[in-house]
C-alpha cells in the first residue's frame, strides 16, 4: 500500500512514479511504457511542432488508455540583442574554424518555443488529463483556458516562494525541483542560482508552505530516493535523468554513453546551451566558456549558435560540444526498458516501506 494516494487520484495513475517531461530526449514511446506501467506518461512539447505534437498524441491515444501529461515551457521570448548575439558568435568563432564551419553563415532560430494561443488551441483538443508547465505558468487566459477544459495542472518550483506564487496560481499540484535535477531549472521568481535549494531541504519546505499535494524531482533514482522523497512529506516522485537510461528515450549515442560513465560530480549548471542555467555533464564547451558565461544571450537564443556545433561533433562521436543534460545521480541510473523501470522502481518502493514498517 502507497502511504499517500493523493497523486494517484488526482491525476487517475496506480503509482506515484512520473516520468519527467524531457524536451529533445524522448518522444511518445517513453511516455507510452511509463502509463502503460501505471505512471504518469509525459510528453515534453516545448521542442514540438502543433503538427509533430498532434502526431505524438495520437500515437499515445493509440497504444494506451492511460492518462497522459504534456508540458510546456512559458518563458518570455526576449528581444533580440543584435551586440549580445554578435558577442556570442564571436566567442564561439573559434570553434567553428576548427570544426570547419563557416562562423558567418546566418545563426539557427532555437527550436524552444514558449506555450502560446495555437497551443492552448491543440491542446483544448486534445484534452490531456495533465498538462505541466516549466518557468512558471502561462498567462491566466491561456491557463484558464486549459483549466476549463479539466487539464490537471502541475508546474515546476526551486523555491518556498515559487511554490506558494504556483498555488495561488491554481496548480493542482507543485513539483519541488532540487538543486540536483538534470535539465533546466524551473526557476521563474529569481535569477540567482547560488541560492537554489537542493532536494532534502526543499521537499518539507514546500510541503509545508502548501496545500496542494508535492512532487519530488531532481536526483531521485532508485527506491532508496523513491522512499526519502516520501518520507519528507512528497506524495510522488518525477525522475528524469533514471529513464534517460531507457532504450526509448532519443538521446544520442554520445549523451548515452556519457551517462553510463557519469560520477557524481561531474555534472554541473551552466547556461552556455541555452542562455538559461541547466544540469548537464560537463564537457569542454563548458570548461572553456562557462559553466556560466556573461556573454551567452538570454533564453532561449544562446542555443542558435552552438547548434552547428553540436550537430557537426556529435555527428563525429564527440562529446565536446554535447548537451547532455544530467542530475547529479546518473551513477545510480539501470538500463531498463521504461516500463520494467516503472514497474521495479514501485516494486522496490513498497518492498523497502513493507520492511521499515514490519521492523517499527
Ligand atoms: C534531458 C532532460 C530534459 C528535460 N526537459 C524538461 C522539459 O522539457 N520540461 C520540464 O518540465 N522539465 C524538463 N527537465 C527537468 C525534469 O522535469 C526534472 O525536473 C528533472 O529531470 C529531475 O531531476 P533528475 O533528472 O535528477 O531526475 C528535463 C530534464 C532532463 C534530464
Amino acid at each position: 500500500m502507497w502511504p499517500d494516494s493523493r497523486l494517484q487520484n488526482l491525476l487517475g495513475i496506480d503509482v506515484p512514479i512520473l516520468l519527467a517531461p524531457m524536451a529533445g530526449a524522448a518522444s511518445s514511446e517513453l511516455a507510452i511504457a511509463v502509463a502503460d506501467a501505471g505512471g504518469l506518461g509525459s510528453l515534453p512539447c516545448a521542442m514540438l511542432s502543433a503538427d509533430q505534437v498532434r502526431s505524438e498524441v495520437g500515437k499515445i491515444r493509440q497504444r494506451t488508455s492511460r492518462p497522459i501529461n504534456l508540458n510546456f515551457f512559458c518563458h518570455e521570448p526576449p528581444e533580440v540583442e543584435l551586440k549580445r548575439e554578435a558577442a556570442w558568435s564571436e566567442r564561439l568563432a573559434r570553434y567553428y574554424l576548427e570544426l570547419g564551419l563557416d562562423p558567418d553563415l546566418p545563426v539557427p532560430n532555437s527550436t524552444r518555443m514558449p506555450f502560446d494561443g495555437t497551443m492552448c488551441d491543440l491542446v483544448v483538443e486534445l484534452k490531456p488529463e495533465v498538462v505541466s508547465f516549466h518557468f512558471g505558468l502561462p498567462d491566466k487566459d491561456l491557463l484558464a483556458r486549459v483549466k476549463a477544459m479539466g487539464a490537471k495542472i502541475l508546474s515546476s518550483a526551486t523555491t518556498v516562494a515559487e511554490a506558494r506564487w504556483l498555488e495561488q496560481h491554481g496548480c493542482d499540484a507543485i513539483i519541488a525541483q532540487g538543486y540536483e535535477a538534470g535539465g533546466h531549472r524551473g526557476m521563474f521568481l529569481t535569477q540567482d542560482i547560488s541560492t537554489q535549494v537542493g532536494t532534502m531541504s526543499l521537499v518539507p519546505q514546500v510541503v509545508d508552505a502548501v496545500k496542494v499535494p508535492v512532487i519530488a524531482a531532481g536526483g531521485i533514482a532508485d527506491a532508496r530516493g523513491v522512499v526519502a522523497a516520501l518520507a519528507l512529506g512528497a506524495a510522488a516522485v518525477q525522475l528524469g535523468t533514471a529513464y534517460l537510461f531507457c532504450p526509448e528515450a532519443t538521446i544520442g549515442p554520445v549523451h548515452r554513453r556519457a551517462l553510463r560513465s557519469a560520477t557524481d560530480d561531474q555534472t554541473a549548471l551552466t547556461n552556455v546551451f541555452s542562455g538559461r542555467p541547466a544540469r548537464g555533464i560537463v564537457n569542454r564547451i563548458i570548461r572553456e566558456i562557462g559553466p556560466i558565461s556573461d556573454l551567452a544571450p538570454p533564453f532561449p537564443l544562446a542555443s542558435g549558435a552552438l547548434a552547428p556545433l553540436r550537430l557537426k561533433s556529435e555527428a563525429a562521436g564527440s562529446e565536446d560540444f554535447a548537451q547532455m543534460w544530467s542530475g547529479q545521480s546518473a551513477h545510480l541510473g539501470r538500463e531498463l526498458p521504461a516500463g520494467e523501470l516503472t514497474k521495479r522502481l514501485a516494486a522496490e518502493t513498497l518492498a523497502k516501506l513493507d520492511a521499515h514498517a514490519s521492523a517499527t
